[in-house]
């Protein structure tokens, strides 16, 4: 099983900043997850659509000038990230994973890549529970692998991996059991599981069989890592 770090290291330090991901690189990872919006056309790292949980500010993103969020504080003294320093400090991992949340970010990511080609598609994956937005950002770019997040398994998640081409679904720790694991093993497909911070449950989700499990704490998980 594999240990990708939700946020970077949301557990360990401020979530979707240059230092959790630094964080989880030390740690050993196998792979890194972040969440995406747009501000003026940039891509920035960050969950919320706005600034209150995570920064000393106060709004929706949707208001901000990209120098001005880029003057917040994210925890820390950090910055919020654009995708760009997070792509280059996780550049060596196995897997990036960039989930899609704002709207208009399957167009901007699709836009970014085509100015900025990646040296390796490989180790990217791109994932969201919005549908619509990876749909267009998988026929914008066929090459970079697809996964759709769900809540629990069911026929919309399973479908949608399929018309995509996805290796991997990516559900919630919740609602795993082991006939969900067989069931979406006989289609020939993964499981990658959020957000696993508890040992005793990353080690049920390995002995049923997980491919890999995203977590806040990749120090703690990472002796399971195989
Ligand atoms: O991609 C896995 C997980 O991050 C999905 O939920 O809300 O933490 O972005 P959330
Ligand atoms: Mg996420």
């Amino acid at each position: 099983m594999k240990i990708i770090g939700h946020r970077g290291a949301a557990g360990e330090a401020p979530e979707n900043t240059l230092q959790a991901f630094e964080t989880a690189v030390n740690a050993g990872v196998w792979g890194v997850e972040f969440d995406v919006h747009v501000v003026q056309s940039e891509i920035v790292v960050i969950h919320d659509d706005s600034v209150d949980r995570t920064t000393n500010g106060h709004g929706e993103l949707k208001r901000f000038s990209i120098e001005a969020l880029r003057n917040l504080d994210a925890g820390n003294g950090e910055k919020i990230p654009l995708l760009s320093e997070v792509l280059d400090l996780c550049e060596p991992l196995n897997l990036i994973n960039i989930e899609l949340k704002g709207g208009g970010s399957a167009a901007a990511l699709d836009a970014y890549f085509r100015h900025v080609k990646p040296r390796t598609t490989t180790n990217l994956l791109v994932s969201s529970f919005d549908y619509h937005q990876l749909r267009e950002f998988h026929f914008a770019q066929p090459d970079i692998s697809v996964a759709p997040l769900r809540k629990s398994l069911d026929s919309r998640v399973l479908d949608c991996a399929h018309e995509l081409a996805s290796a991997n679904l990516n559900l919630s720790s919740r609602n795993i059991s082991a006939d969900v694991v067989r069931q979406v093993d006989s289609q020939g497909l993964g499981i990658f599981v959020y957000t696993v911070n508890h040992i005793d449950e990353a080690q049920r989700l390995k002995d049923l069989g997980v491919a890999a499990v995203f977590t806040d704490y990749p120090s703690s998980l990472l002796s399971l890592q195989t």
